[in-house]
């Protein structure tokens, strides 16, 4: 049997829309992106979004729009994609990192304020394999210490904790629409903000800080636009929102199926010896992006060839960013820093998980790692 890792969830209908798109005028950022923004912020019950390339964009334009640049430290997690510290470095700052919960791989909030210092300027979330962060205690820590809170919401669209939506308890979020995420256009992103000046300014800065988009000097009169910043060339075309704006309304549909899919691994698989799961805490309602098992490190990477042996597509979300021979040498950072992290990072394996397995599939995966485990 072959399970792919992921395959997504573009319909018929879907294809249409972006037929319409195709034989319409406007196929860079216009009418279809401005709709994208439009749905995108009421399903999220957000002010404004933004729509951009991808979420790094999204989170360096964010970091860069609420004054973060060099000089300045930004506290995140090391249990993360690569993205995360990235977005950091392009915005000119340095990212500090803190260990994370042993049991969610979210980041211990607990521990950023001794992280704090002079030069810290904002704090950055990530809600990892959708299950939101304790934002109600991260923002507490910023207001004290008059920090901006940018979310990682690249997993999260759907999640909720405690009556928290993402994107309420921040300054800004930003979210994915890369080929394997719950909403996609191949790539693609978004940033909600909460107030009509930040949208203005990222709506400027994805498209170099100019002041009209192309769209827009089409509407009357040719009009010439000017710049009066220096920004960035990451604006979303209606080519990918033509995509995501169908896709908004099955949102919630999907996140029941994952759920189904999601219930049925824990059935076959809890209590297997050898194997943990990441908590989902009470009150939260995860987006259910990845599922993630934790298997002994020293044969992890055997359990995800083996598993790839019997045609199971498998990832290993994260190998945390301080293993990254970069990181390690421009931010003397090394193995042994963050225990917790590295736990997770040593021992996970990322099953497939997507609407469209059938049970017999999910099934499978899990007898095959069941015998796996078995027979190490
Ligand atoms: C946690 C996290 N943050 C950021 C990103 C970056 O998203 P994008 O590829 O849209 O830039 C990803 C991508 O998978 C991610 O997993």
């Amino acid at each position: 049997m072959k399970v792919d890792f992921f395959r997504h969830n573009i319909t018929a209908s879907d294809r249409k829309a972006l037929d319409r798109t195709l034989r319409g005028l406007f196929i860079t950022t216009g009418g279809e992106v401005n709709r994208f923004e439009e749905r995108f912020a009421q399903y999220l019950k957000v002010p404004y979004v933004v729509g951009v390339t991808s979420a790094t964009a999204g989170l360096h334009l964010a970091l860069e729009a609420l004054g973060v640049g060099r000089g300045d430290e930004v506290i995140t997690t090391p249990m993360t994609f690569i993205a995360t510290a990235n977005a950091i470095l392009h915005a000119g700052a340095t990212p500090k990192f803190v260990d994370v919960e042993p049991d969610t791989g979210n980041i211990d909030h607990r521990l950023i304020e001794a992280a704090i210092t002079k030069k810290t300027k904002a704090i950055l979330p990530v809600h990892l394999y959708g299950q939101l962060c304790d934002m109600r205690a991260i923002s507490k820590i910023a207001r004290k210490y008059k920090l901006k809170v940018v979310e990682d919401a690249a997993h999260a669209v759907e999640a909720r904790r405690d009556g928290v939506c993402v994107g309420q308890f921040s300054d800004a979020a930003a979210f994915s629409f890369y080929a394997t995420k719950n909403l996609t256009s191949g790539e693609g992103g978004a940033i909600s903000v909460q107030t009509k000046k930040l949208k203005t300014i990222l709506s400027q800065s994805r498209t170099h800080g100019l002041t009209k988009d192309a769209a827009s000097k089409y509407q009357k009169k040719y009009q010439h636009h000017d710049m009066k910043f220096c920004g960035w060339k990451y604006n979303m075309s209606n080519i990918q929102a033509a995509l995501l704006v169908p896709q908004i309304k099955r949102i919630e549909k999907n996140l029941k199926i994952r759920k189904k899919v999601w219930d049925i691994y824990l059935a076959e698989l809890e209590g297997v010896e050898n194997l943990g799961f990441p908590k989902i805490v009470p009150g939260a309602r995860s987006a259910l992006h990845l599922f993630t098992a934790w298997v002994p490190p020293r044969h992890r990477d055997k359990i995800l060839w083996r598993l790839e042996e019997k045609g199971i597509g498998v990832s290993a979300n994260f190998r945390p960013i301080h293993y990254m021979t970069y990181y390690k040498k421009n931010f003397n950072l090394k193995k042994g820093m963050f225990p917790n992290a590295e736990q997770i990072g040593d021992s996970v394996i990322t099953l497939p998980l997507y609407p469209a397995l059938k049970e017999r599939q999910i099934k499978y995966v899990c007898k095959s790692l069941k015998e796996i485990l078995e027979l190490l």
